[in-house]
């Protein structure tokens, strides 16, 4: 069985990472942990990488606050390229990513989102979802493109709010979702890749 090569981002704690290392790890999805690769030296998902012994890098972001700088970013393509990644895997990667990559993988980068997009793009979701007095929210994992939070969307999970939710409750119930949202959505690539021509 060809196995799907992914390589993760994130920049913090990284359970979505450790959920995904896990099926990994018990069978459940026919992928290989390539590379971790945070712009956090200290980010936690970084140690969990480590715990499953999975390669992992520090990338230095550069002088931005919100994205990479472009030489950064054209090294973030060159360590990807070189650990044979096939599909990119963000997983609270807290900045905006851009041509050089998105060209280097091209539909190969997902992310997923706290929100039933197109729904409440952009930071803290589930409190801009509570704001507005929603009975329903979830999350998305989509494709990336040049917006953000605003690709082509690929799966998503319906969460209920209940009625003495606080952000905190509401966060939590997502992010319990999307452990599960976001490994079976990548089993769908690793269901194509598998049958896929070996030049792809
Ligand atoms: C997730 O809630 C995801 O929706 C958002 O960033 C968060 C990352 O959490 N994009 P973790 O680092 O996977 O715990």
């Amino acid at each position: 069985m060809k196995r799907l090569p992914i390589g993760i981002l994130g920049s913090g704690k990284g359970s979505n990472c450790r959920a995904i290392l896990e099926c990994i790890r018990s069978g459940g999805l026919d992928a290989e942990a390539s590379v971790v690769i945070s712009d956090v030296l200290e980010a936690p998902i970084l140690d969990i990488a480590r715990e499953f012994s999975v390669p992992n890098a520090y990338l230095p972001p550069g002088q931005f606050r919100t994205r990479l700088e472009p030489q950064a970013e054209e090294e973030l393509v060159k360590m990807l390229r070189e650990a044979g990644v096939h599909l990119v895997v963000l997983a609270g990667f807290m900045r905006v990513l851009h041509a050089p990559i998105l060209r280097a993988f091209p539909q190969r980068i997902i992310n997923i989102h706290p929100s039933l997009l197109p729904k409440f793009p952009g930071l803290e979701a589930w409190k801009q979802a509570l704001a507005v007095g929603e009975t329903v929210t979830g999350c998305t994992v989509h494709y990336l493109d040049e917006k953000v939070d605003h690709g082509q969307i690929i799966a998503q999970r319906e969460v209920a709010v209940l009625p003495d939710d606080t952000p905190e409750s509401l966060h939590a119930r997502i992010q319990i979702a999307e452990r599960e949202l976001y490994p079976a959505a990548i089993a769908e690539f690793c269901g194509k890749y598998a049958g896929s021509n070996p030049s792809l």
